[in-house]
């Protein structure tokens, strides 16, 4: 039955009853909403997850990659699905709406469709991913990076910051590590389009005062793991112009990380997260570093000198202080730009909703990046308050996660009619 978008209104306190539900799982040892990959509060919030898509009238399994998918059937078996979704997991101390906004935004619209009768041409399918913030063994996006088929039997035996494998951990989440790597999508029934509701996580949308944004591209990582080899001494008695003091090394390496994101052009971000540094005692001169850092950008030319610059920036100052340095890059995704098409899709919907809406890059990464692999991939924001997020004070109106519900239906609606292509924006 065909159905006008405007028709489709989400129901404010539905939505905010269930965002307020999934905020109760969390681990009560951490700070903030924490329902970190393969802990048990993830495991608890996926079963609340699963139960509110079959209260949603959804059919709903578990893939190989451990993704949880509610299929809304389509009047057309054969035709090619369609796809929305998002994560329930947080980072240590996160907040209430990264990821839970585009899943429960997903479950208010199927709860439309079926309250105005209305039957899609094609499955809408809708996903709770697997693990798709950054994780001690490396890798984001566990379960779209699986459905795509890029996670390899390689990547389960790496390991986390306890020695434990990436295989044993999904083992022992119930999952068989062994259909991992296999369970990227057949193309016996293909994907049609792929677009994802999300809290923006940074200020751009406020400062520019509109409710929605439209994804131009999702920001490429490069993550940067230096080793610092300096000599450990009396901390006491050995001069300062005769020290290899790693962490002073490692220090200045820190800084170079800041002045490479601080000179990027358009859109550049680098991040030093962690230095680990030995022995650690205080009558010690430091030997040896870990420092890991990362830098983003949805410029794929800056991505690439940039590592190149800081390589060898931070290898010429630690020589400076006697120090050796081993800097290994590993690329978590590289910039991925939104479908054209799918674009004009939602800014089409806001614009005939009557919505403002503004063309944002995403420095945040996100399921969508692998998803873009399988079919068209679009992305649509709401404001978050103070640009804040992966800390508790994460916050996002419900008035803007409501329309960011409307604009997601009004999206589903149009692509289900449409015959799509495969061109970027770029
Ligand atoms: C996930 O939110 C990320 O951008 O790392
Ligand atoms: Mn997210
Ligand atoms: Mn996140």
């Amino acid at each position: 039955m065909a159905s006008k978008p405007e028709s489709l209104t989400p129901q404010p306190s539905r939505l905010e009853h269930d965002l307020a539900e999934l905020a109760r799982i969390r681990n009560p040892e951490s700070g903030g909403w924490t329902r970190t990959v393969f802990s048990e509060p993830y495991r608890a919030s996926r079963e609340w997850i699963r139960s509110r898509m079959v209260d949603a009238g959804l059919e709903v399994h578990t893939d190989g990659a451990g993704n949880v998918i509610g299929v809304r059937p389509g009047r057309r078996p054969g035709a090619a699905s369609l796809i929305t979704g998002s994560h329930t997991d947080t980072v240590e101390s996160g907040g209430r709406f990264d990821g839970a906004v585009g899943v429960l935004g997903a479950l208010e619209l199927v709860r439309q469709l079926t309250e105005h009768d209305v039957v899609l041409e094609r499955d809408l399918l809708v996903v709770d991913f697997l693990g798709e913030e950054s994780n001690d063994f490396g890798l984001s996006c566990l379960g779209s990076r699986a459905l795509a088929g890029e996670l390899t039997s390689a990547d389960l035996d790496r390991r986390d910051h306890e020695g434990r494998r990436l295989g044993d951990r999904y083992a022992a989440f119930g999952l068989d590590p062994a259909g991992v790597p296999g369970a990227g999508w057949t193309s016996s029934r293909p994907l049609h389009g792929y677009v994802e509701l999300h809290v923006e996580q940074g200020p751009l949308l406020e400062e520019r005062g509109a409710p929605i944004g439209v994804v131009t591209a999702i920001a490429g990582i490069e993550r940067l793991l230096a080793r610092f080899d300096g000599r450990p001494d009396h901390a006491g008695t050995m001069p300062m112009g005769d020290r290899r003091d790693a962490l002073v090394a490692a220090a200045e390496a820190v800084l170079a990380v800041r002045r490479e994101g601080c000179g990027a052009p358009v859109h550049g971000v680098a991040t030093t997260s962690r230095l680990v540094s030995e022995p650690g005692s205080p009558n010690v001169v430091p030997g040896a570093v870990r420092m890991h850092a990362e830098i983003r950008s949805v410029d794929t030319a800056w991505l690439s000198a940039a590592t190149r610059r800081l390589a060898d920036e931070i290898r010429a100052t630690a020589a400076g202080y006697g120090v050796d340095v081993d800097v290994e890059w590993s690329t978590d995704n590289v910039p991925v730009p939104a479908s054209a098409e799918v674009h004009e899709v939602v800014s089409a919907a806001a614009d005939a909703l009557g919505i403002a809406w503004e063309p944002v890059p995403s420095g945040a990464t996100h399921d969508a990046v692998h998803m873009a692999r399988l079919c068209p991939m679009g992305m649509i924001f709401v404001p978050s308050r103070g640009g804040r997020s992966h800390c508790p004070d994460e916050w996002s109106e419900l008035e803007h996660i409501v329309t960011g519900v409307q604009v997601l239906g009004a999206t589903v609606l149009d692509m289900d009619r449409r015959e799509m292509s495969a061109g970027t924006t770029s």
